[in-house]
């Protein structure tokens, strides 16, 4: 039996990562800092599979874990936009060094295949067209955000833009501390491809929900932070005019896409790093998000706020045809489907 290595194995993402390995054959190894930001239980197992509590910037610990492995799949990570930046330290900690110390250590144990969770955040605004093709808008700018005008707009004509698909070779353009840390971990893996001749597969997650996503905390995603205000029976407050455009994928075809990107590692070429979106392909409103899940749930409508971020970009979804057709994944979970079960589903505490 292949024996898979799962950093961050206790997570929202990785744990579903470990069930789906499980279930294929899979000999599982867990390494998990347990952190407090996310983790307010102790699991001493996930899955039946035992864990060894450290943080991946052990080297020690990361020399221990990987003794027999075949693949690693990095989802040990800080999340979320962050809240200033004090916040920098942790999340060049957490990614950047943590990312640094597994390619050192997977280098030292000669493990050629890894799977390293991204993020569609590496794109900053999604791709966007005018009369003439593709046009990349300048950084809104808060006087206009503050008037309402939430669209980005081409630089030069001032006319607002039609925002479409993004794909893998679009330009990288990270806008907050965890997008930049996220490009970090992807240009460390390239390196790491090229110099140790192994193969990666990156996969540009798009915005993941699911049964068992952490509660709403600072760091948390907007689904997280819908749902946990119904919970508590208050409305879920949308910002901007709630037409922001995002692409909603549940955690398990996240697992599934995580599944055929390590049988992909086996037979793709050496000394190489592959990115690939994976979203469902849908677009949602942030808005329509809001509604599906208060009606769901039985709670208060949405209020829409007005108010804004200013580190947030306007619209993002991307197509996950380079996924489909090289790794061979298709998401099977309908939004509507998916957003009844995580309306009413536990969230992890
Ligand atoms: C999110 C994650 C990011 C992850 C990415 C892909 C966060 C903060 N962001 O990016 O880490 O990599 O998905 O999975 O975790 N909004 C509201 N009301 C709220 C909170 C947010 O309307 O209470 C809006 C925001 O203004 C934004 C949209 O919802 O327009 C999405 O927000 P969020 O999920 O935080 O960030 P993403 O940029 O989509």
């Amino acid at each position: 039996m292949s024996l898979l290595l799962v950093t961050g194995g206790a997570g929202f993402i990785g744990s579903r990562i470990v069930v789906a390995a499980r279930a294929a054959g899979w000999d599982v190894r867990v390494i998990d800092a347990l952190s407090p930001d996310v983790h307010t239980s102790q699991p001493a197992r996930v899955d039946g599979v035992e864990l060894v509590r450290a943080d991946v910037t052990d080297s020690r610990a990361l020399d221990a874990c990987l003794a027999g492995v075949d693949v690693v799949s990095h989802q040990a990570a800080k999340v979320g936009m962050g809240v200033d930046v004090a916040d920098a330290p942790d999340y060049v900690r957490a990614n950047v060094l943590g990312t640094g110390e597994l390619i050192a250590a997977m280098a030292r144990a000669r493990i050629s295949r890894l799977v390293l969770a991204s993020s569609m955040v590496v794109y900053g605004e999604g791709r966007y067209v005018g009369p003439r093709g593709d046009v990349r808008p300048g950084p809104r700018v808060d006087r206009d955000l503050r008037a309402g005008m939430f669209e980005p707009r081409d630089p030069v004509t001032g006319e607002i833009l039609t925002p479409a698909f993004t794909h893998e070779d679009a330009p990288l353009d990270p806008r907050s501390l965890y997008a930049v840390s996220k490009l970090a971990q992807e240009h460390l893996v390239q390196v790491w491809a090229k110099e140790t001749g192994g193969t990666a597969a990156v996969l540009r997650y798009h915005n993941v929900y699911g049964p068992g996503m952490p509660r709403d905390t600072p760091y948390a995603g907007v689904a997280a932070i819908f749902r946990s205000a119904l919970e508590r029976d208050e409305a879920p407050r949308v910002f901007e005019d709630g037409g922001q455009r995002r692409d909603f994928i549940h955690v398990d075809d996240i697992a599934a896409a995580n599944m055929r990107a390590i049988e992909w590692t086996q037979s793709a070429p050496p000394a190489a790093a592959r990115a690939f979106n994976i979203g469902s392909g849908v677009v949602s409103t942030i808005l329509d998000v809001a509604r599906q899940l208060a009606r769901a749930h039985g709670g208060p409508q949405p209020v829409v706020t007005g108010g804004f971020r200013s580190g947030d970009v306007r619209h993002i979804t991307a197509s996950s045809a380079r996924a489909r057709s090289e790794l061979g994944w298709e998401p099977t979970i309908a939004l509507a489907e998916g957003m009844r079960e995580f309306s009413t589903s536990p969230m992890r505490v």
